[in-house]
Formats: structure tokens, sequence, C-alpha cells
């Protein structure tokens, strides 16, 4: 069942109906394939094609103009050319809609810096919201709305995405159905002359089909630095907020300038920032969704002691490395848990931290051991890993391990898994990330991203 938020926002992402202006017969045009995204999406409220010469498209009624819908409009999608999108939004603000999303591109990031005020104006005048101008639209899953003229089979789950550029949005919403990353919303906020990040933001911290938010920034507008701050501090206090800043260096912030026309500023007083604000700073598009995956499905830990299983020496030590530098205490077991430890593998075995089950494990020694870890009050974290061996077949493991996982899940113990090797290793990261256990294919990734679960956790609890 879908829950809805509270906020003012609401009715844009759970719209009873939307129109969208400039829907086009053509297909191959941004107003045809956005309209066709709505439809086959799934999207259950009233849906109102506008175009003045069109009697029907994609098999819903047509109207000439918004004035011509016979009933009440809360989203209007605009798509059409920018000498026109003041003309059609005072339509839109005559008849009572609530939030328009305007795709249009040729606003301030061309310089066009009047016809943005002229459009908030209108939008003030009407008390109307925007979202936009020159954006790919928007996404939220738990109502099948897809709004955007980006790939359509967006997976459902709880990662919200907000991204301030559009094709890198575009790429990354196909990106995530690729790696199996289920998502709740996507937002294009573009050229943000009205709703901004930090309101998308604060939506959807109150959102209950969202667990952690990602953001692709590029900067912010001048002088809203301390808003920025201040309004995230709230958002992290309900849920982890992941960014990618784009513009670190000097050249990437001529870029920026150029592109969405914000301020990429100094990258330290974004590092500042986002430390004040308790944002977790993911630098590369990979990291950033690999967080995102852990923190969409393990709880904070009690505590951050944390005990690595492995049936390889070296993924442990690489493990082991990227622990310490990462900031990630290896526990020390205590000599009654070394002794049940060691009760899970051969002689040869080491029961100590990393717990290695050698390379004659099978799913046995694997099941035995993790369920030690997660009785044991000593172990706050696991870290799962494995290597290919002849002798276990990692899709019997992950089975075994995901349905283990279900008698566990209640804990709210983190679990985390680093698989290493060839196409089946594949198919068993795909196995346990279905289960709900954050998968990838190093140990590095792993540890990194539990290392930024134990970030949060040090920040909330200095932040209480
Ligand atoms: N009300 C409703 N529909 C109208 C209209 C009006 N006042 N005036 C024109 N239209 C219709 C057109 O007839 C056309 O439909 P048709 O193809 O069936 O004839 C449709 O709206 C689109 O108008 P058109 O003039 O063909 O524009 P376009 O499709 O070439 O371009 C944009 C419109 C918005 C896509 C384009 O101006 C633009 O901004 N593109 C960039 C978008 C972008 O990249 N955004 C950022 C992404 S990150």
């Amino acid at each position: 069942m879908n829950k809805t938020g509270t906020s003012d926002l609401k009715y844009l992402f759970n719209p009873r109906s939307i129109a969208v202006i400039g829907a086009s017969r053509t297909p191959g045009k941004i107003g045809h394939d956005l309209l066709k995204n709505i439809v086959e999406y799934g999207f259950k409220g009233e849906i109102y094609p506008i175009n003045p010469v069109a009697d029907e498209i994609l098999g819903y009624k047509a109207y000439p103009s918004i004035k011509h819908v016979p009933g009440e409009v809360d989203v209007a999608i605009i798509v059409v050319p920018v000498d026109k999108v003041t003309s059609v939004a005072r339509e839109c603000g005559e008849k009572g809609v609530k939030f328009l999303v305007v795709i249009t591109s040729g606003f301030g990031e061309v310089g066009n810096v009047e016809a943005e005020e002229e459009l908030l104006k209108i939008a003030r005048e009407y008390n109307m919201r925007i979202l936009g101008p020159n954006i790919f639209g928007y996404t939220y899953t738990p109502v099948r709305l897809n709004a955007t003229f980006g790939p359509r089979d967006v997976l459902e789950g709880p990662i919200a995405f907000i991204s301030q550029s559009g094709a890198l949005g575009i790429a990354l919403m196909g990106w995530t159905i690729m790696e199996e990353i289920g998502l709740s919303a996507i937002v294009s906020v573009g050229n943000m002359i009205d709703l901004d990040v930090v309101d998308i933001s604060k939506y959807l911290a109150e959102d209950l089909n969202t667990r952690v938010i990602t953001i692709y920034l590029e900067g912010l507008k001048p002088n809203t630095g301390f808003k920025f701050i201040e309004e995230m501090k709230k958002v992290t206090k309900k849920k982890p907020v992941i960014v990618i800043k784009a513009g670190r260096t000097t050249k990437g912030m001529v870029a920026v300038a150029s592109h969405t026309g914000s301020l990429a500023g100094t990258d330290h007083l974004y590092n500042a920032a986002f430390k004040q604000a308790g944002i977790i700073r993911a630098y590369t598009i990979e990291e950033m969704f690999d967080y995102a995956r852990l923190f969409a499905t393990q709880s904070i830990p009690r505590g951050d002691r944390t005990l690595i299983i492995t049936n390889g020496g070296g993924v442990g030590v690489i493990a082991t490395d990227v622990a310490e530098e990462t900031n990630v205490p290896l526990l020390s077991p205590s000599s009654d848990l070394i002794s049940k430890l060691r009760e899970t593998m051969p002689w040869f075995g080491s029961p100590k931290n990393p717990v290695d089950l050698t390379g004659q494990a099978g799913v046995d020694n694997y099941v035995k051991a993790l369920k030690i870890a997660f009785e044991s009050k000593e172990v706050d974290n696991i870290v799962l890993l494995y290597c290919r061996t002849a002798i276990l077949d990692p899709r019997d493991l992950a089975k075994a391990v995901a349905e283990l996982y279900n008698d566990y899940r209640d804990t709210g113990k983190p679990i985390v898994a680093g698989f290493v090797g060839g196409l089946d290793v594949r198919e068993a990261i795909s196995i346990l990330n279905r289960s709900g256990i954050p998968a990838y294919p190093s140990p590095e990734r792993a540890v990194s991203s539990l290392s930024k679960l134990l970030e949060y956790r040090s920040y909330l609890l200095k932040n209480k």
C-alpha cells in the first residue's frame, strides 16, 4: 500500500491528475515520450495531453489548452519551447494547477534570466510551485508515476535520487535498472528557480517509502549555503543523505558554472558544510549507490565492533586494511568466542578476526560461523567475504546465507558481503542483494560502505 508524506509537496508526489502541455503526436519527441512513460509505467490518476491540434494522443483525449480540461489538475508538465512557457504557465495559474514541472531548456542556464523571473512571478501570483526548468522530469514509484523522458521501467525500492544534472540523471536511471537498485523517487531539479534540493530532501525525509536520499549536486545558489546546512541537518536526523558533489577541481568548477549556472564553490567549503550537516560524501557514482544500497537495507548498529568472516586469507587482509583506513574497528574476539568459532573450521583455519574458514569451507562452515556472529553480543557488524573456489558454488552459499538471514534480520545487526570471482559470483551477489544483504564484487567496496554506516552512526550519536 502506498504511504504518503504530509508536507505541502504531497500533490507533486501523489497527484490525482496530470496534464502534459506540449504532448506531441510524434514518437521520439520529448513531449510524446514523456507522456508515453506516464501511461506505460502505470499511473492511475487522470492524464490530460494538451496539444492545440491533436484530438487524441496515445489513446487519451487531447485538449487544445489546459483551460479546456474538465477536471482539476494537480501537476502540469510543461514541454513547449521557451517562448511559450510563460503564457501556458499563466493559463495553468488561472486553472488552479498546483505544480508546474518545466522540462523546457533555454532559461538561466543560457543567461535567459528574465524568462525565469517572469515564470517565477506568475507562479507566485497563482500560488503554484515550480520544479525546474531545464529538467528531465520526476518519478515516484509508489504511485507508478514516471513523468520523465528517461528509461521507463524504474525498479521500486527505498532509495530516492535527486539530480541537478539532467543527462547524467537519465543515464543513472538506466544504470539503477541494470544494477537492480530499487528507487522510490527520482527528481530532476535543474535550474531550481523555486523548489530546490533542500525542499525535495525535506519532503523525502518524511516520506515513508524512502529510506535513504542520494543527491548529485553541482552547486548551490549564491547565499544559500547557511540555509542548506541548517535544513539538511534536520533531514539527516531522519534519513541518511549521500551526496556526490561535482566540480571539485578548478576546471570542474568552470564547467559547473556553464552547465546549471550554480556556484561550484571551493571544495573544502562544501566538505565542511557536508560534515556539519551530517551528509555522507561519495566521490564516484559507484560509491554513491554502494552506500545507498547498504543504507537502504541495514539499520544503525548498536556498536562499531566488526567481525570479518572469509574463506580466503587475501581478501581478509585487504578488508582489514580498508577497515583500518576507514575507521571500522575490528573486534578482538574473546576466548569464549574464539573457541566457538574454532568449531566452525578445519584445524588449519583461524578463529581470530578475520575469521578464516579456509579455501576448504563449504556452506555449512559459513552458516555455523554466521550464526555465532549473529548471536554473539560482542559482534555489532558482520563482513562476509567469499573467494570463488571449485568446491563451493557461490550461488549455493548466497541462497543459504539469504535463508539464514531471515532468522536474524530482526536483530538489526548489519551484515555486508564482498564476493569475488566470475559470472556465477555475480549471480550470487544478485541473490544476496534481493534478500536484503548489501553485496559487492570486492572486499573494499563492502567495507567502505559499512564505514559510511558507522560514520553516520557516530554523527547521530554526537548530534542527538
Ligand atoms: N500548448 C500545448 N501544446 C503546444 C503548444 C501550446 N501552447 N504549442 C505547441 N504545442 C505542441 C506542438 O504542436 C507540439 O506537438 P506536435 O509535435 O504534435 O505538433 C508539441 O507541443 C511540442 O512543441 P514543439 O514546438 O514541436 O517543440 P519541441 O518538441 O521541438 O521542443 C522542448 C519542446 C520543450 C522539448 C524543447 O524546447 C526543449 O526545451 N528541449 C530541451 C529539453 C531538455 O533537454 N530539458 C532538460 C533535460 S535535462
